[in-house]
């Protein structure tokens, strides 16, 4: 089911070919995530460690196995490479995280934390992203978006049935993040998935959180607009036709009196 949503022609579902036609290797992790990796082994919060999904500059996915056979996406995020510059911009002026600390290590520790905040708030407002589990240092644990032990496809590489209906579902979606109080500052077709309900109805599954801001960050309203800017073209590519204004001011009417409240005057007034 999933490889035939993919654009590139894919080699039966079996995992190993799923690894091999991603060509990704195993990359050597630090010692403190192998250690916090060894810590989830041996409190039963994971049985094994798979396979390596994806390896950004950022983050490393894994997909392991539970103790109940259920599958699980390890996000791993890196030490070394990270851009500490990015991560301070969508840090600083989150009310979560008033006392940053500068240095890499903790940086690194309060993006996981807010990758995992971000999952929750959003996934209490029943926006269609992973289910949180539990973050730890450097690594968050998260439900597995996929099908037969195989990651859903991005949306770059699929070829949707009904384009329309799946950027009108995009679009709920994004109200429903701003409901949460929350922007997702990094949203794309690279960070969407495309699952397949029963009936075969395609759906969004936003992922890749870490970077997300709650309405009071001093740019929350610019990153929505970029958010709603990247989806718009990307869909009027696709030959829809979409008037990105009208979707953003529809977007922002939705924002509650409650979450507007928390935001100035002022800013609300510029855009
Ligand atoms: N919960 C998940 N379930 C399955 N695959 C996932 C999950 N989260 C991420 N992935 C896979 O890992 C890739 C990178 O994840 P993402 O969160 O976008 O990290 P990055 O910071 O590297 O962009 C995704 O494109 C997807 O293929
Ligand atoms: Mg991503």
């Amino acid at each position: 089911m999933a490889l035939r949503l993919w654009k590139k022609k894919l080699p039966p579902k079996e995992d190993k070919q799923f690894k091999q036609a991603n060509k990704i290797t195993s990359k050597v992790l630090d010692d403190f995530s192998i250690n916090t990796l060894i810590s989830f082994l041996n409190s039963k919060k994971i049985k094994s460690l798979d396979y390596p999904v994806s390896s950004g500059k950022e983050a490393v996915v894994y997909r392991a196995t539970d103790v109940n056979g259920q599958f699980i996406a390890v996000k791993i995020f890196k030490f070394e490479t990270t851009a500490l510059r990015k991560m301070g911009d969508y840090i600083e002026g989150d009310p979560r995280f008033v006392h940053v600390r500068r240095n890499r290590r903790s940086m690194v520790f309060d993006w996981t934390k807010k990758e995992f905040s971000n999952l929750q708030l959003a996934s209490k407002l029943n926006v269609s992203c992973p289910l949180p589990l539990l973050f730890k240092g450097n690594i968050v644990l998260m439900e597995f978006e996929g099908i037969n032990g195989i990651p859903y496809a991005k949306l770059n590489n699929v070829l949707l049935h009904d384009p329309e209906d799946f950027f009108k579902l995009l679009v709920e979606n994004v109200i429903k993040t701003t409901k949460a109080g929350l922007v997702h500052a990094d949203l794309s077709q690279y960070n969407i998935l495309v699952k397949e309900d029963e009936n075969g109805k395609q759906i969004p599954v936003i992922i890749d959180w870490g970077q997300a801001v709650m309405f009071e960050h001093p740019k929350s309203m610019d990153f929505l607009a970029r958010d709603v800017s990247v989806i718009c073209n990307y869909f009027s590519k696709l030959g829809l036709e979409i008037d990105e204004q009208k979707i953003l001011k529809k977007i922002k009417s939705k924002i509650p009196q409650s979450i507007l409240k928390r935001i100035s005057s002022t800013k609300i007034a510029e855009n």
